[in-house]
């Protein structure tokens, strides 16, 4: 299968613009990028293609450092380019339990400094799950979760990044194709990766053992599925997912059925997927 080339046309400078796409048959676009910069601009791109288009736009967003560039892009269209976002309805992933929602390692406090303090996504229009709410009543809380997302009229553009063991959202290895939102064990390696990870802010030991996470299924029913990887630790979670078996041991791996995926990856992050990618 040929790979389409389908590139949105962000703001960029000249000498940076190349995105070239993996040069074998892949189970969707793959857009290899030779910076990280390219596809934060084109992914943030398509999402005001996508709210300008629309007089309601449902954005799911993801947390993680891979995220925030693809956010200052959309700070800056707001400011500097007048991109109006008060048509958003947004709902995030997933969130840990046991971190209260003011701590500045939730996930809540990192939409609202990386996004959401900037722009004028009404206050009433975003969702993240509720930790507390989530930890009292999971299986209720779940299903509502779930269903706000469906009275909204679903999610048009779900936001994915990658965890170093392919998971998305918080649907560690093992999650079914069928999960739904749900609290969930975090698996050891996110644990370390939180603890080790600036960004995150956990002390050794420290990373929480739970979280509340939108299920695979749900994920699934987005739309559009955007996926960002950037960096070498990426590399082996990144060819899983594209070429792998489609396994629930490699969560992303089973995006593979979805109709309007894509992914977008760095250089570094594209090293596990063919010999010479990335190289001019
Ligand atoms: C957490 C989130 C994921 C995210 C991952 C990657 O585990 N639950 O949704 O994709 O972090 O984080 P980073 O972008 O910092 O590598």
């Amino acid at each position: 299968m040929a790979v389409p080339l389908s590139m949105p046309s962000p703001s960029r400078s000249p000498g940076e613009s190349r995105v070239r796409l993996l040069p074998t048959e892949t189970p969707f676009p793959v857009h290899v990028t030779p910076d990280r910069p390219t596809a934060e601009r084109a992914v943030a791109c398509e999402i005001a293609e996508l709210v300008r288009s629309k007089s309601r736009t449902v954005l799911g967003f993801a947390t993680g450092s891979t995220m925030c560039g693809v956010y200052a892009e959309l700070v800056r269209l707001v400011r500097e380019e007048g991109l109006d976002l008060s048509g958003v309805v947004a709902f995030n992933l997933d969130e840990y339990l046991g971190i209260p929602a003011a701590d500045p390692r939730s996930f809540r406090s990192f939409m609202r400094h990386a996004l959401f303090d900037y722009v004028n996504v009404p206050e009433d229009a975003i969702h993240i799950p509720d930790p507390e709410l989530a930890r009292f009543d999971p299986a209720g809380y779940g299903l509502r979760y779930e269903e706000t997302i469906r009275a909204a009229g679903g999610l048009d553009l779900q936001l994915l990044g990658l965890g170093r063991n392919a998971h998305i959202a918080f649907n560690e290895p093992g999650s079914a194709a069928d999960s739904r939102t749900r609290v969930v064990e975090l698996d050891d390696v996110t644990r370390r990766v939180a603890e080790s990870n600036g960004t995150a802010g956990f002390a050794v030991g420290s990373a929480p053992t739970r979280a509340v996470t939108m299920g695979i299924a749900t994920i699934l029913e987005a739309r559009r599925l955007r996926v960002l990887a950037f960096g070498e630790e990426k590399a082996q979670a990144v060819a899983a997912t594209v070429f792998g078996p489609r396994t629930a041991d490699v969560p992303a791996s089973l995006l593979q059925g979805h109709a309007d995926v894509e992914v977008w990856v760095d250089t570094a992050a594209a090293a596990g997927l063919a010999p010479g990618v990335g190289e001019s």
